[in-house]
């Protein structure tokens, strides 16, 4: 920064800097942080922000968590990366301890959430040809309408917002979707050529949906029934967020894949990983799946750290206790500039009443006054605090919202 640049010129010129030279697929907010701790972010120009969002939950743990930040250090001065070619010494334990975690046999890193998907896309397939029998090339996988599960071409191609997919075809076949939350709909597009049903538990960027009590369940029961496999995606929803490890849980349901990352990777490395049994992912051999940075040495070391913090299960009793105070604070602004609310532990979709503005506007303003959150699907806002903040800071992040939603 030059002498005579102002303070607030500086977070300006930064703006305009990523403008330029970025293409254009986000439409972050105007602010350009420096630093974060916990769950405040300070901006290039040292105010401070309550982060609300925590990177779609990828920041479970909070910026910067010390045990985390420790692990991630330790590690850098050792051993940072050999490719999957030969093994390293951190490989078995976040292996073993990530499948004790999920009780799975197995475990297999990658470390982007899409990567993840794409990876239990492929190995359901493959269970489907070689245990369950199904034709060459007519396997078939459930999706539900309104998902979210990345931004491949193949993952685009069963999404059905028009933002995600319009442009990027022709896409992969292969994909039923069904309406979500519609337990006889599923079943009843079950066929002999289906070999799994993806879905979220509770799905994240749609608006935190949370399908009616059951739904998991049932999905568990049709897929035991007819010999097809449940993949799960909890990539946002699991590890914490609902005050349960996995969203599963809330119905005490196993599904045959977790699909897991954001906050695998504590908020410093993607660390993404499916896990399932070995009848089940025993399916893959040498040569058929990979990535040259999966299961990297500082992405075990961090990502174990995660499971051991996780193992306590402090995260996920604070996810659901915070919780509470979270659904009574805005189940009290319905009617008041708010719809709609749906929360599940630390996690909560806002539908905004229009004559308030749209999610957008409502996110500038709450902004303004210090707190950062993201809309989704124009009236939506999605909240995932850190499951570190504290009770009087998510209080203040709340009043901030109810001043500007208008009660
Ligand atoms: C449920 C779900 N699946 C998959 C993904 C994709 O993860 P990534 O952005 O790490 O590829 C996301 C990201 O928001 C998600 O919410």
């Amino acid at each position: 920064m030059t002498a005579s640049l102002t303070e607030k010129q500086h977070g300006v010129r930064e703006l305009a800097r990523a403008e330029e030279r970025t293409a254009h697929n986000y439409h972050p907010l105007p602010v350009v942080v420096a630093h974060a701790e916990g769950a405040w972010m300070t901006d290039v120009d040292g105010r401070r922000f309550l982060d609300l969002l925590a990177g779609y939950s990828a920041l479970n743990f909070g910026h910067s968590h010390p045990a985390l930040v420790a692990a991630a250090h330790a590690q850098l001065d050792k051993l940072t990366l050999t490719s999957r070619a030969f093994v390293h010494d951190q490989f078995a334990d976040f292996c073993a301890a990530l499948g004790d975690l999920c009780g799975k046999d197995l475990v297999l890193p990658m470390n982007t959430g899409a990567e993840a998907v794409e990876t239990a896309i492929k190995v359901a397939r493959k269970w489907g040809y070689e245990v369950k029998g199904v034709p060459a090339d007519q396997a078939t996988i459930i999706v539900a309408s309104g998902n979210f599960h990345g931004r491949t071409t193949t993952i685009v191609g069963f999404s059905d917002d028009p933002d995600a997919r319009d442009g990027f075809g022709p896409f992969s076949p292969g994909f039923v979707t069904v309406p979500y939350g519609d337990l006889e709909a599923l079943e009843a597009a079950i066929d002999a050529t289906t070999v799994a049903v993806l879905i979220e538990p509770i799905q994240g960027e749609g608006g935190v949906v949370i399908p009616p009590e059951g739904y998991l369940r049932g999905v568990r029961e049709a897929c035991t029934r007819e010999n097809v496999l449940f993949a799960a995606d909890e990539i946002q929803a699991g590890l914490g967020r609902t005050g349960r490890t996995f969203a599963c849980d809330h119905e005490g349901v196993v599904p045959d894949i977790y699909i897991l990352g954001k906050a695998l990777g504590g908020g410093i490395v993607p660390v993404s990983a499916i896990v399932a049994d070995r009848d089940i992912l025993g399916v893959l051999k040498p040569g058929q799946h990979g990535s040259t940075f999966g299961g990297n040495p500082l992405a075990c070391a961090v990502g174990h750290e995660v499971v051991d913090m996780l193992a306590t299960g402090d995260f996920q009793r604070r996810a659901e206790e915070l919780g509470e105070l979270l659904r009574t604070r805005l189940e009290a602004m319905v009617g008041h500039g708010v719809l709609a609310v749906r929360v599940r532990g630390l996690w909560a979709g806002i539908d905004i009443d229009p004559s308030v503005g749209t999610g957008r506007q409502v996110c500038e303003a709450l902004m303004a006054r210090g707190v950062l959150a993201k809309d989704t699907h124009g009236s939506t806002i999605r909240l995932a605090p850190p499951l570190v903040i504290s009770a009087e800071d998510l209080e203040w992040g709340l009043d901030q919202l109810a001043e500007v939603v208008g009660t």
